[in-house]
């Protein structure tokens, strides 16, 4: 079922499916469609619920971009939870997906049943790393999301998907170019002001699995190890022939390595 549900001030997107629920976070510049894999192999065996986050996909893009932040996008989801009437979600969040996990972690605990890190890292921006978010910025209000493109895709790609696996290349240029401008910005924006999740993940107590592609040049396996490490009981699985999007990239071993641990999951 696909619709558009109201939380707060905006109207959300939604693609839903039906069975025990699994809350899917898509990452920066991106929308739900990302995790059109796992909807298709997950979506008989479990409710997927795989939003649009606001200002992006068919989501509303409320302005100004400064009013987005990591907590407004869990409280987004918070409510969207509280509309379809669901209590406790599996979380899964791509790298600025994982930032917004980390968010709504703190915020709603008690709404989640376990967590999936996927290419992501818990680290803040460094002075450099906020400097290049605010230069984005200006790029994407002068030329649009497409003035993005050509430096993100070698960025979110292992090489060998760039050069073997064109149409998943080709589905990501083409997701990242019809973005709405403000919609960028306020995830640019939300990200470069989004506070260190480090000290959080020793209290973390619910399952969790930390995924991260073999050839991630953004947030590499080392990261993920790191991240995994300072997670109580926390399991990391490296998925080969990936870079950042391993789930597009690499989506058999990706769903399997989900699988196995969603039916550990109690
Ligand atoms: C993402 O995939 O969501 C972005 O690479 C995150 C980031 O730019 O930090």
């Amino acid at each position: 079922m696909d619709e558009m549900i109201g939380v707060s001030s905006v109207k959300l997107f939604v693609r839903e499916t039906a069975g025990k629920t699994l809350l899917f976070v898509h990452g920066f510049p991106l929308d739900h469609t990302m995790w059109k894999f796992q909807i298709d192999a997950l979506g008989r065996e479990y409710r997927i619920i795989a939003p649009d986050l606001r200002g992006l996909g068919a989501s509303d893009a409320p302005e100004p971009y400064t009013c987005y932040s990591m907590d407004a996008y869990a409280a987004d989801l918070r409510d969207l939870l509280d509309e379809l009437r669901v209590d406790r979600v599996v979380l899964i969040g791509l790298s600025m997906g994982g930032y917004i996990s980390f968010a709504f972690r703190r915020l709603f605990p008690e709404r989640i049943r376990a967590m999936v890190l996927v290419d992501t890292r818990a680290e803040p921006d460094s002075p450099e790393g906020i400097e290049g978010r605010m230069k984005a910025i200006e790029s994407v209000k002068a030329e649009g999301p497409k003035s993005l493109v050509e430096g993100m895709l070698p960025k979110l790609f292992a090489p060998s998907s760039l050069n073997e696996k064109p149409e998943v290349v080709q589905d990501v240029r083409a997701m990242i170019e019809r973005q709405s401008p403000v919609g960028v910005m306020g995830a640019l924006w939300a990200m470069a002001h989004r506070p260190d999740s480090r000290p959080d993940l020793p209290s973390i107590d619910v399952p969790t699995l930390v995924v991260v592609g073999e050839e991630d040049s953004l947030t590499p396996p080392s990261m993920a190890k790191e991240m995994a490490d300072s997670i109580p009981g926390a399991r990391l699985a490296v998925i080969p022939h990936a870079g950042h999007m391993s789930p597009m990239e690499s989506a058999a071993e990706f769903n399997e390595v989900l699988l196995e641990f969603l039916r550990s999951v109690p």
